[in-house]
């Protein structure tokens, strides 16, 4: 049988591949967004596991939204106003998905900033986007060159990773933020804004949401894989309510629900007294580690590469001078050292230059 038109464009996902190296025990894996399984919050999680036994309600089908508790709970938590509703999806990832499929017709054009989330890349490539993208800067994307794709191409939305981003670990300036959601709002673009690093802040101020600056104009992404565990599969989307409506619709047919006893467990894991200090200590600990590499590349590789200081998150961005960054990453890799090449995070490898994450 062959494939969908829509799948036959899409390359080998490098995700599997950089996943399949990050598993192996005996190559340090700098090439994907892994917690460290000693970090998982298991004790936390401990009282609720048991109590399930005693819920047999969470074990039945439930509703595609979410499950209620844990829906109520997240309404507090991030803050959302009366107009806006939340909905539970398997991952964040899911909800990129969603997205992609309630909104983007192809031929529309998604904006991203260069280089991006390959797991971006690839759900809006999928749904046949016309994927436009902009560079990015020590600050976030390039405002000028954002406003002009804005102006010139009307796309239908903008896909960003404002907070550590992924791969650069770029977080945004305050002023870029307040300046991206004026676009937004000037040019009626909706920013679909991912922040599943926003907790892993280790240094410097927590700075707003950009969806707060343009709450109308926005859907955020919020992963709990980085603070509490990749495999529950539980993240949460919230909106204005009618961003948020045809998205039930889809994921209706695409899983009719995500799994409930793991929202209930999520929601045990937010509620826990102990859980604010779960992420100190996952920040203290990525803090420690980002200093070690840092101090180490800059030290041991020559003044040509430049490698940017990062606040937070889980990724170093280092420039090369032009070199094959492909065969740059085989070789480290026979070396038992796994790094994703640049190329692989812009839809347009040609255009990725001689960067190297
Ligand atoms: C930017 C970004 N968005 C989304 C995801 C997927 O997160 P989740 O585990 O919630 O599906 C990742 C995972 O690494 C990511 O880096």
């Amino acid at each position: 049988m062959e494939v969908a038109k829509s799948l036959q464009q899409i390359p080998s996902s490098y995700i599997r591949e950089i996943l399949a190296a990050a598993c192996d025990k005996n190559v340090i894996s700098l090439a994907g967004g892994l917690p460290d399984e000693k970090t998982f919050p298991i004790d936390l999680m401990k009282p609720t596991l048991e109590s399930l036994c005693e819920m047999p309600e969470v074990f039945q089908y439930g509703s595609t939204a979410g499950y209620g508790p844990l829906l109520d709970y997240l309404k507090g938590y991030l803050l959302l106003p009366d107009s806006h509703s939340v909905m539970v999806t398997t991952g964040s990832q899911q909800g990129l998905d969603l997205i992609a499929r309630a909104y983007v017709n192809p031929g529309d054009t998604v904006v991203m900033e260069a280089p991006s989330y390959l797991g971006a890349m690839q759900v809006f490539g999928l749904v046949q986007a016309n994927i436009a993208t902009v560079p990015q800067t020590e600050f976030g994307p390039d405002l000028d060159k954002l406003e002009t794709c804005f102006s010139e191409q009307s796309p239908k939305m903008f896909y960003a990773v404002p907070d550590f981003h992924n791969p650069t670990g770029v977080c945004w300036s305050l002023a870029t933020r307040k300046k991206v959601a004026e676009l937004c709002i000037k040019y009626d673009v909706a920013l679909i804004e991912d922040a599943p690093y926003r907790e892993l802040r280790f240094s410097g101020e927590a700075v707003q949401l950009v969806s707060d600056f343009c709450p109308q104009h926005s859907i955020v992404l919020r992963s709990f894989s980085k603070i509490g565990s990749p495999g529950l599969r539980v993240a949460a989307v919230s909106g204005k309510t009618p961003y948020i409506e045809p998205l039930i619709k889809i994921k209706q047919g695409a899983d009719l629900h995500s799994s409930v006893p793991m929202q209930a467990l999520l929601l045990g894991l937010l509620k826990h007294n102990d859980f604010g200090q779960h992420i100190e200590a996952i920040r203290t600990l990525y803090k420690s580690r980002y200093e070690k590499l840092f101090t180490e590349l800059k030290s041991q590789l020559p003044d040509t590469c430049i490698v940017k200081p990062v606040d937070g998150g889980m990724f170093v961005w280092v420039e090369l001078p032009e070199c094959d960054t492909f065969a740059l990453a085989k070789s480290l890799l026979a070396n038992g050292v796994a790094v994703v090449p640049s190329p692989v995070f812009y839809p347009d490898p040609e255009s990725a230059g001689a960067a190297c994450g």
